[in-house]
């Protein structure tokens, strides 16, 4: 059922920040509602919400307390259903995210496993082990060691997220039960898809060990019983012919075969983080350095060639709401703000895979800017900036590196217009707006026929239009340059090249020979000055000229 979504585009909302209705200073799912039309407008299939289900809001949504509810701060489940039905109308399906490794654990079936029933206590991962020993070694992905001591049980429970997340047993088919309720349930109002929040670490090893080498994730992930536990879902609920994307943390491209390559019958396609890992320093997101982009090229490569080869499928993509601002991080601010969004836009949306694009970078939004600790809302920032203050930095470094690293970059409200509160709300903002939304906002960019918002329509609507692009081969080119990434598409009837360059400096295009055999389909530039030379940022897109005979 591949045909359905290799030529669809799918636009990431974070409710929270979208669009407040109701004077709260807190986007709601009405204000999704109203804005369908530009979303309608801008090309898009799908939306893919991410959680508004009742939670207590310690990792935003992701720490679920009630999966078929709405929380009262988004709406209301008439709201819900109000949205769905007006986005049919427009042809967009909406995705809901799953977050299924586990609960809050102010859910239900945490509480009366605090209780001591021993029926929930088996919906968690609960471990015998003294109170002041951890029965592992394992580090949280949020900082910390992932098991916590509960007194009243004399017994640790683990959580690879906030101590508040608490993991669910998948080993316990009562679990995997409750859990396809809750898909069942989304699937009959409608919607039309699903994200599966870090999927892969659902399944724990049988044994418990300290890891002696790194922080645990070697034991959880890509799991000994992933694979199994997602076809039994898929199966079970009968979602097979709907739009699935897993997110994978730290996976394999061996794995992500497996779990896209249609006849395993798991999910359509995957997330996976590794090309946002270079600029990491030693592999540590808390460590500065400047991006390495032989690095991205080579990682790029390897993923669409190998999915490629394995016959899975990728979802492509640069931002979430974990990630900070790609313009930001591998583009320019300055000079070359808009050439370098336009130019990261290309890179991704021309690839094999099905793009995603998160709200506010079809508009190249940017960083928060943020400079004071008070800024920051997000559960992970909060704890790392302790976590790197006692590990001995200052409290400047800790702030310049959140600055950089920060999840709230991409949580900042969308910027609508340049009136009060970015047109985001009438109220103060839950999280407050950066400064950049005078020039950067949807208003301004629909007024100029030159915006990076025309732009992403544009890459959009090539998708649709070009069967090479949504179903062609890819392979990738060698540029002779670090920082120039290059890979053509090919089927029976064309031929593309598309020419990405990642760099401040002027760079060469002698890579490629007989250039006048190929047209100019797009380019971020005004006019092409020399065929040869490519100017900062600079991206092109050619399409071989067939001469008939
Ligand atoms: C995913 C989500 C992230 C969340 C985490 C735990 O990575 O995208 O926002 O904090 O899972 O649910
Ligand atoms: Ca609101």
């Amino acid at each position: 059922m591949r045909d359905q979504f290799q030529d669809k585009v799918v636009y990431q909302i974070y409710p929270k920040s979208f669009c407040d209705t109701n004077g709260d200073g807190i986007g709601d799912l009405n204000g999704v509602t109203e804005k369908l039309e530009y979303l309608k407008e801008l090309g898009i299939d799908y939306i893919w919400l991410t959680p508004f289900f009742v939670s207590p809001q310690k990792d935003n949504g992701y720490d679920v307390a009630d999966y078929k509810s709405v929380d009262p701060m988004f709406g209301t489940m008439e709201d819900f259903e109000r949205l769905v039905r007006e986005a049919e109308k427009k042809q967009i399906g909406i995705m809901l995210d799953m977050v299924f490794n586990h609960t809050s654990t102010s859910h239900e079936w945490f509480q009366k496993a605090l209780q001591g029933d021993p029926t929930y206590m088996d919906y968690y991962i609960f471990r015998d082990s003294p109170s002041d020993v951890p029965p592992t070694n394992w580090v949280s992905k949020f900082g910390g060691n992932a098991w916590e001591y509960v007194p009243s049980l004399k017994k640790w429970y683990l959580h690879l997220f906030d101590v508040s997340q608490a993991d669910l047993n998948w080993e316990n088919p009562a679990v995997r039960e409750e859990l396809k309720q809750v898909i069942r349930f989304w699937k009959e109002k409608g919607v039309k898809g699903f994200r599966f929040d870090v999927v892969n670490l659902i399944s724990k090893p049988e044994r418990f060990q300290d890891d002696l080498e790194g922080d645990g994730r070697r034991f959880y992930t890509d799991g000994p019983h992933v694979h199994e536990f997602l076809k039994e879902l898929v199966r079970d609920t009968g979602i097979e012919d709907m739009v699935t994307v897993g997110e994978m943390s730290s996976t394999s491209l061996e794995n992500c075969i497996r779990y896209s390559n249609p006849e395993e019958k798991e999910l359509s396609m995957v997330f996976n983080f590794h090309h946002l890992k270079v600029d990491y320093k030693n592999g540590q997101k808390w460590e500065l350095m400047e991006p390495d982009f032989m690095k991205l090229k080579t990682l790029f490569q390897t993923w669409q060639e190998g999915m490629q080869e394995g016959k899975g499928w990728n979802a492509v993509f640069w931002c979430n709401h974990d990630q900070p601002r790609i313009v930001s991080r591998f583009g320019d601010e300055g000079t070359y703000w808009k050439e370098s969004a336009k130019m990261l836009g290309t890179a991704i949306h021309l690839m094999r895979g099905t793009p995603y694009v998160y709200q506010g970078e079809e508009l190249g939004m940017t960083n928060a800017g943020y400079d004071d600790i008070s800024c920051y809302k997000d559960v992970e920032s909060l704890n790392y900036f302790s976590i790197m203050q006692r590990e001995g930095k200052t409290k400047e470094e800790a702030l310049h590196i959140l600055n950089a690293r920060s999840r709230d970059n991409g949580r900042t409200p969308m910027q609508w217009n340049d009136g009060v509160y970015a047109g985001f709300s009438e109220k103060e903002p839950w999280i407050s707006i950066p400064a950049s939304y005078k020039t950067i906002n949807v208003e301004a960019e629909k007024s100029d026929a030159d915006s990076v918002y025309y732009y992403y329509q544009k890459l959009i609507s090539l998708r649709k239009t070009s069967p090479v692009i949504a179903r062609g081969r890819i392979h990738f080119l060698e540029t002779g340059q670090e920082d120039v990434m290059a890979y053509d598409r090919t089927d029976e009837k064309e031929e593309w090249m598309i020419i990405c360059s990642f760099s401040k400096e002027k760079r060469t295009l002698d890579f490629i020979d007989h250039l006048e055999e190929y047209e100019l389909l797009l380019n971020n530039y005004k006019a092409i000055e020399e065929d040869h030379i490519l100017r900062p940022y600079e991206t092109r897109v050619y399409k071989k000229v067939t001469v008939q005979p």
